[in-house]
């Protein structure tokens, strides 16, 4: 099926770029900044839009190549090429909003209350030489277990900083308030500016004989989308479950140097498309956005069109 609906979409793509390409060779030097004919534009479900590519030459740069590739059961999966050990599955790219959502492998610590032993998985992402950012804005850091305490360090152990909570001592009595509130959950913020994180426990407490949870979760993942329940602490792989979705949420930028540096270099300055415009990001680099009551794509010439509706991301509390 993705391989299928992929190959209507690659038939279709040519047509469009070569409305493109006529258009540009007016302004030859922008052309090649453009994206390029028969350029692959979906992988499994993911919709790869420019500056994005697949395969080489299809990005803007090789930064913003992305590695299409089919996992064990056949279905066409999206990575980005971090320098980790890892590739960071990508599940969705959305070029107006200048945003991705990668898939997050949640960090857990489980107890073997038969005899005793500690397992655990910690994870993390990496995103040095890539444009992306840890959004600090739309994610949120998230402890679930009964007495854990697990942390978060960002941009490295000797240079940046860490964020952490305690999720309390969960009991029967404290079941009535499913929200994230402290007891059996908890979270905290992350700070502006990440380009890595890493995960950790913790153990405040070694006697899980009385603990409903005997294992903990930590999880960075977008924060409207998130919704606390107690059966994650009495329902063993609840948790796993229910997560499998949710995103972590990168910021990408598209050059490293302010808009006002960015917009004297004609030919690489990004913001192509007429109705577009330069916005400075954190004073790390710049993106390109559609002006007040246009939608699209600025990247690419005539990329930004007129909209009716602007959709507004509606941030939701933190319970079920
Ligand atoms: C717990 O430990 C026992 C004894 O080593 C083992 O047989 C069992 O598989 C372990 N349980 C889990 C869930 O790992
Ligand atoms: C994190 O690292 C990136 C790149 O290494 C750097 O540009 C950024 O300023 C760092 N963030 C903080 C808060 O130091
Ligand atoms: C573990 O907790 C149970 C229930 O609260 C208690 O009865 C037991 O004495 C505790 N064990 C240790 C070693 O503290
Ligand atoms: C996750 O997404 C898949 C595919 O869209 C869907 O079939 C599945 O029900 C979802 N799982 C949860 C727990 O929402
Ligand atoms: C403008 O950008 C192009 C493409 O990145 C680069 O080759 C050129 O050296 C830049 N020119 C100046 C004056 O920085």
């Amino acid at each position: 099926m993705a391989s299928l609906s992929f190959f209507k979409l690659a038939l279709l793509t040519p047509l469009l770029l070569l409305v493109l390409a006529s258009s540009t060779s007016s302004v030859a030097q922008l052309a090649r900044l453009q994206p390029k004919i028969g350029c692959q534009t979906q992988c499994g479900d993911v919709k790869v839009d420019y500056p994005f590519g697949i395969g080489k030459r299809c990005g803007r740069s090789e930064h913003f190549q992305l590695l299409c590739k089919r996992n064990d059961r056949g279905r066409f999966k999206t990575f980005i090429r971090g320098n980790t050990l890892y590739d960071l599955e990508v599940s969705s790219i959305s070029v107006s909003e200048g945003l991705a959502r990668i898939k997050n492998p949640v960090s857990w610590l489980c107890y073997n209350r038969t005899d005793g032993s500690v397992t655990f998985d910690y994870s993390g992402a990496n995103l040095i030489q890539t444009p992306f950012w840890v959004s600090n804005t739309r994610n949120i850091f998230i402890v679930i277990g009964s007495n854990a305490f697990a942390y978060i360090s960002l941009n490295g152990t000797n240079s940046g900083y860490t964020a952490g909570c305690v999720a309390q001592k969960f009991s029967k009595e404290s079941m009535v308030k499913s929200s994230c509130s402290g007891i059996g959950c908890c979270y905290a913020t992350i700070p502006i500016r990440s380009k890595s994180y890493a995960m950790s426990f913790s153990l405040l407490d070694s006697n899980f004989s009385s603990s409903y949870s005997i294992c903990g979760y930590a999880v960075l993942t977008e924060v409207n989308r998130f919704r606390f329940s107690t059966s994650y602490l009495t329902t063993p792989g609840s948790f796993e479950k229910d997560i499998v979705n949710l995103s972590v949420v990168l910021d990408w930028t598209i050059g490293n140097e302010k808009c006002e540096l960015a917009q004297r270099n004609i030919t690489s300055y990004a913001c192509v498309s007429s109705h577009s415009t330069c916005v400075d990001y954190h004073g790390l680099g710049y993106r390109c956005s559609c002006l007040h009551g246009y939608g699209g794509n600025p990247y690419i010439l005539h990329g930004c069109q007129i909209i009716k509706d602007i959709q507004r991301s509606v941030p939701v509390p933190l319970s079920k």
